[in-house]
């Protein structure tokens, strides 16, 4: 069957069918397919343009460093990689209202401001909507150049105009659209067509271009999602509503890593950067408390220690709750089955919950060791030390297997006055900070041991008056 054929598009994930159906076969969300039948622009009969010759070039050419621009945000350009590539295409994804065009306009402020031409384009926002925001940012002097539109095609042409901008921000990529393609705005394929009409530009221009794009509920980029592949890096902005702090994580990065992230957090007079936000994640710690234990996490190249929470109580219910949020499910899943089958826990009669503080969401193994200590520390009801950390990989078999980095995770610890460390048996450092303590652990059931004795020296409820 030809391509020609295959016109209904599911605006979710992109999956083309031949005929219209209620669920996506693709991605299993119901009724997203649409008719975009006009999105073939070669009619039959019409001859294939002859191609235009191009040069060749040897691979062993001279390799130039992508030029890079810093942003003037120190988190934009440590998740970046080191600035805003010439002639890239960023595509920033993120729920509404997480903070996506806040931080855009503060970007391009920042460029404006150390002399570079930068533009922002809102298709979302009235220009005068723009203005108060960036006033009430305290921006308003700044040399942003500023429009509501939504063609593309004006767009481009008003850009190819005059200097080449160095930035031009895209809010969002769901609002414009491209006559090059006559489906609706707002359709997969009206997204695809305008988001390479801009990527063409960029190229073309070597401006740098920053895409927003919403994601829907589930994290999936809605529509946009058909763009990941064509752009050069996604970064994905993020966040618990009710936190102020914000995640920026690279999902894709052509130019440099996808590991590293940066803090903000959503003040008053906008986005404020975090540069050290191990001490933002422990600020709200109840330490002391039972079921709270410290995990001396890496995000990238940077250590960060962060609280996580376990509540595990008695179920009413036939099937007990397990509920995560911040953590992989999967993962707490694998823990509480190590518990039971090696350590001795019995959790089948109890809900769990997880949560890592601050809103954070943590993608490390290592944080198997903590997640468990939290989960027994809250069943024995016995507060872990308040001066510890706790990381390591839990196996099947039940053994701590060693994770990497453990001498920057240490050193964060130490940094932020932990004194102890509950930590996988290889990976030791040769010389630990002074006055430090490392508890090495070989395996689970070592850990819940220590921690269940804790648990029956102390009489039951006591250990909440003890941090006062
Ligand atoms: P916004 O950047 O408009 O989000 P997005 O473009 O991702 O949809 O940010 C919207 C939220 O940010 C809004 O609910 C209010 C909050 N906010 C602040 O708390 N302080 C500020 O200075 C600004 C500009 C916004
Ligand atoms: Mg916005």
């Amino acid at each position: 069957m030809s391509r020609r054929g295959l016109s209904f598009v599911c605006q979710n994930c992109g999956a083309a069918f031949s005929r219209w159906q209620g669920k996506c076969e693709a991605c299993g969300e119901w009724n997203t397919l649409a008719d975009e039948a006009a999105e073939t622009p070669a009619g039959p009969g019409r001859k294939p343009a002859k191609g235009r010759l191009f040069a060749l070039e040897p691979l062993s050419g001279e390799a130039r460093e992508a030029p890079r621009l810093p942003s003037g945000l120190a988190e934009l350009d440590r998740v970046t990689g080191g600035g805003l590539v010439r002639g890239s295409v960023l595509l920033m994804a993120g729920d509404p209202g997480i903070g996506k065009s806040t931080l855009l306009i503060q970007a391009a402020a920042a460029l404006a401001r150390a002399g570079h031409r930068a533009v922002y384009i809102s298709g979302e926002e009235a220009v005068a909507q723009v203005r108060l925001r960036a006033e009430r940012l305290g921006l308003g002097t700044a040399a942003v150049e500023l429009a509501a539109e939504t063609a593309v095609e004006d767009i481009v042409a008003t850009l190819s105009e005059g200097k080449t901008p160095r930035l031009i921000v895209i809010d969002s990529i769901q609002t414009m659209w491209t006559s090059a393609v006559e489906s609706a705005p707002g359709t997969v394929t009206q997204v695809r067509g305008s988001a390479q009409a801009l990527i063409r530009y960029a190229k073309r221009s070597g401006a740098a271009v920053i895409l927003v794009g919403h994601v829907t509920k589930d994290g999936q980029i809605a529509g946009p999602r058909v763009v990941e592949h064509m752009v050069d890096a996604v970064l994905s902005f993020e966040g618990e509503g009710s936190h102020q702090f914000r995640i920026l994580r690279a999902v894709k990065n052509r130019f440099g890593p996808t590991d590293e992230i940066g803090v903000f957090e959503m003040t008053g007079s906008g986005l404020r950067q975090i540069a050290n936000p191990s001490e933002l994640f422990l600020s709200e710690r109840d330490l002391g408390q039972p079921g709270t234990a410290v995990f001396a996490g890496i995000e990238g190249t940077r250590p960060l220690l962060v609280e996580i929470q376990a509540l595990v109580a008695p179920s009413s219910l036939g099937t007990p709750r397990r509920a995560v949020v911040g953590w992989d499910p999967s993962r707490l899943s694998m823990v509480l089955a190590v518990l039971e089958a090696h350590c001795g826990v019995r959790l089948g009669g109890h809900d769990v919950y997880l949560n890592v503080a601050g809103g954070l969401r943590i993608q490390e193994p290592a944080a198997d060791l903590a997640a468990a200590a939290a989960l027994v520390s809250s069943l024995a009801n016995a507060p872990l030390p308040a001066d510890a950390v706790y990381f390591g990989e839990v196996s099947l078999s039940g053994a701590i297997r060693p994770v990497a980095q453990a001498p920057a995770r240490l050193k964060e610890a130490a940094k932020l006055g932990f004194v102890r460390a509950v930590m996988p048996e290889a990976g030791r450092p040769e010389s630990a900070e002074a006055g430090f303590t490392i508890s090495e652990m070989a395996n689970l059931a070592a850990l819940v041991a220590g921690i269940a004795a804790d648990g029956r020296a102390k009489p039951r409820g006591k250990s909440r008056g003890q941090d006062g």
